[in-house]
């Protein structure tokens, strides 16, 4: 008798097609490899980059001032996670800090991990740096008080799954500090969708509304966000674990 269970290569069967599926995985791996071959070739001159003074130095800055704010309400050592950490500079800022705090950064590209372990002489006590992705963290659940990722976020095909990630390994009222492009106006459009987005392509500028409702979804609280801007207009969005 003939079975009536679908064919696996039938295509007419119920269910999600095979062919968005498989250019989905597909998408997402081109999204993957480009960012890491584009950051590989660029670790060496990163720091050296204009966009540092106009678009990662107030980054870095808005997230300094966010584990500030975190810290008053939790005046104790924290292990912080420092997710698409490029160079390692927002760990030279914390590790320079009176905070007592170890700070571990995680970037898709090795290259990046060794400009960063080179440039803070991490000893593996105080910091390290691992290559990664950010959408599988190797970390157990509920391993830092502070995770913290910067202009990182537009190169993440699921960040869905990398927001649930990130709350994974927070602890109980760890914060999440994520910043990226605010591209919710007329600047921040031209900038990150048409300028940006022609140059890096494979490249998603959440707007605010959605990733609330990603923080949202991952079980965050109290979340708000706050915009700030030198010539590129950034969004720092911050959720409590
Ligand atoms: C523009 S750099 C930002 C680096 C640093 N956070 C800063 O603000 O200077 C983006 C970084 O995200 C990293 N990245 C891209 N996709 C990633 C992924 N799936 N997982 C982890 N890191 C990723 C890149 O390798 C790159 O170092």
């Amino acid at each position: 008798m003939e079975s009536l269970a679908p064919k696996s290569d039938d295509r007419s069967a119920p269910g999600p097609n095979r062919d968005s599926l498989e250019s989905g995985c597909a998408r997402a791996g081109r999204f993957k490899s480009r960012a890491r071959s584009e950051f590989d070739q660029w670790a060496g001159q990163y720091d050296r980059s204009l966009l540092n003074f106009f678009l990662f130095g107030p980054a870095y800055l808005s997230m300094m001032q966010e584990i500030a704010i975190w810290r008053k309400e939790h005046p104790i050592p924290f292990d912080a996670l420092d997710i698409g950490c490029g160079t390692g500079t927002l760990a030279s800022l914390i590790l320079r800090s009176d905070w007592p705090a170890t700070v571990t950064g995680l970037d898709f590209s090795p290259a990046m991990c060794a400009e960063a372990s080179r440039k803070n002489n991490f000893d593996g006590q105080r910091g390290a740096a691992i290559a990664g992705d950010s959408e599988h963290l190797p970390f157990s659940d509920a391993s830092f008080d502070v995770v913290t990722c910067a202009n990182s976020f537009h190169h993440y095909p699921d960040q869905q799954a990398v927001v649930c990630e990130m709350r994974r390994v927070l602890r109980p009222g760890g914060v999440l500090v994520l910043v990226d492009g605010f591209r919710d106006n007329a600047i921040g459009w031209a900038v990150f969708d048409v300028v940006i987005g022609a140059i890096e392509r494979d490249i998603h500028h959440a707007p605010w509304s959605e990733i609330h409702g990603l923080f949202e979804t991952a079980g965050l609280t109290n979340i708000r966000r706050r915009k700030s801007s030198l010539l590129f207009p950034l969004c720092t969005t911050v959720g409590i674990a």
